[in-house]
């Protein structure tokens, strides 16, 4: 079909194409797919619907399933993570993608429904939050009536997903539930996708084998850590050029993702403190030489103060009254709704560029809010930077591969990709950046009861 995509502006495919260049020279482990695969073609036959944000990055995992034989379709899993260039060259490819940075909530819902659109149906879902899989999964239990209740929307996202579907099953009475049978299983990138994964197989409403990628340890413990460790401090300095030396910042959450932000703003100069739920993170954070606090007891006098939990209602109205003139606020989880947006919508809005706004609250201080609290990295800066995007992309080849060659091997269940694979996917990048390997002698591994070549540790080691 001529121009099956949509994009801000395909003239920006050469400038994407460019940058995507220089992506694939920090990205070895898709590269070495491409190299081990490319001529086998293992995922000939595969229609995939990608719903993961719409970057450089994502354009080298796209063009890397294309490489092992896969069809593609593409939506961004944001409104505000589409970097239009990466869109323009993908779409200029031929591969069909629909993504705009700044779409509105229906725009997202109607993309991400036009990136189902192969002639006979996509039949494997790569997924970032679980919205891909959500929108058929809730689709077709409309369809089938299975729950009524579901159907009331409850907010401004959940009217826009609704009125999609009610859009699709007018054009294609059935089509929900044919394709909830045709999706052989799912790969999902995120804490919060993976939740709703493990709470869809609780209610025994998982339809299909589901690869939890998040949780290889060469996914979590590097793109939520480190990756977040260099796009925090990116995406508030592009925000606001603010000076963060000296600033008193709090991160709300000390999980991967907290770990990796807190680190950020230190290694900014800012001086950070951390709140938690978990005494066992609690204790992580303090041992790092955070000050572990209670937001109430620090928001009238901080600075910046960014979420990282995965859950909602973190950062309330009546946090965000409290705060000092000027105050950034910002999310770096999947969704928007650690900060209570909404409770803001009847105050003074002044847009100060895409993605920042200044609101004044009724004290007369001002707020500035970046990318409407949704992810801050993503909607004011690029993202992670490809290096540690390859090791989680080549964790989601792999899980594709997985789900489409040896799916039958699965039950609706939710996994995680072997140890040995995570090892693989780690070796793939240690060349890159100089990292010499000592080998074990074989006495040696016997000694620690592993084999010479690995896996070296048991599954319950948690690194
Ligand atoms: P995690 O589960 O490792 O960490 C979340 C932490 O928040 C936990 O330690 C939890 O105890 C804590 N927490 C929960 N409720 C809290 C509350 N009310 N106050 C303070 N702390 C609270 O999850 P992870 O991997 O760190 O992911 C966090 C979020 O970030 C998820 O939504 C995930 O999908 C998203 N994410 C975003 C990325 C980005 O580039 N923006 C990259 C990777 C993940």
């Amino acid at each position: 079909m001529a121009n099956d995509y949509i994009v801000k502006d395909i003239a920006l495919a050469d400038y994407g194409r460019k940058e995507l260049d220089i992506a694939e020279t920090e990205m070895p482990g898709l590269m070495a797919l491409r190299e081990e695969y490319g001529e086998s073609k293992p995922l000939k036959g595969s229609r995939i619907v990608g719903s993961l944000h719409m970057t450089i990055q994502t354009a080298v995992l796209i063009e890397t399933l294309v490489a092992l034989g896969a069809d593609v379709r593409w939506a961004s899993c944001n409104i505000f993570s589409t970097q239009d260039h990466a869109a323009a060259a993908i779409a200029a490819s031929g591969v069909p993608v629909f993504a705009i940075k700044g779409q509105s909530l229906v725009e997202h819902w109607d993309y991400l429904d036009k990136s189902f659109m192969f002639e006979e149906g996509p039949n494997l879902i790569l997924d970032d939050g679980g919205d891909a899989t959500l929108y058929i999964l809730l689709g077709a239990r409309v369809e089938q009536g299975e729950d009524e209740l579901i159907a009331i929307p409850k907010s401004e996202e959940e009217e826009a997903i609704f009125a999609q579907i009610k859009k699709r099953m007018a054009a294609n009475p059935g089509w929900f539930t044919k394709m909830r049978s045709q999706i052989v299983g799912v790969s999902e990138e995120t804490t919060t996708g993976v939740h709703r994964l493990y709470d869809l197989k609780k209610r025994g409403q998982l339809p299909f084998p589901a690869i939890n990628v998040n949780d290889s340890v060469t996914k979590s413990k590097f793109d939520n850590k480190y990756g977040c460790k260099e796009s925090l401090v990116d995406g508030i300095r592009r925000a606001t050029d603010t000076m963060m030396a000296g600033k008193v910042a709090v991160v709300m959450g000390y999980g991967d993702v907290g770990k990796g932000s807190a680190a950020s703003l230190r290694g900014a100069g800012a001086r950070v403190k951390v709140t938690e739920v978990d005494p066992i993170c609690a204790l992580q954070a303090a041992m790092d030489g955070f000050e572990v606090v209670l937001l109430e007891d620090v928001v009238a006098d901080a600075d910046i103060f960014i979420t990282t939990t995965g859950n909602k209602d973190v950062i309330r109205i009546e946090h965000m009254r409290e705060m000092k003139d000027m105050a950034i606020v910002g999310n770096i989880g999947h969704f928007d709704n650690e900060i209570q947006v909404a409770a803001l919508k009847n105050h003074k809005w002044t847009n100060i560029k895409e993605q920042v706004d200044m609101i004044e609250m009724p004290s007369g201080n001002r707020l500035i809010l970046l990318s409407e609290g949704r992810l801050l990295n993503l909607g004011n800066a690029t993202g992670h930077p490809s290096f540690v995007m390859s090791a989680s992309f080549t964790n989601q080849v792999l899980a594709q591969m997985e789900l489409w060659m040896r799916g039958d091997n699965y039950e609706n269940d939710v996994y995680i990709l072997p140890k040995h694979l995570d090892e693989k996917v780690a070796r793939l990048h240690l060349a890159k950046i100089g990292v010499k390997l000592t080998k074990l002698d074989a006495e040696q591994a016997a000694y620690i009861g592993v084999a010479p070549e690995g896996p070296f540790k048991p599954e319950h080691y948690r690194y």
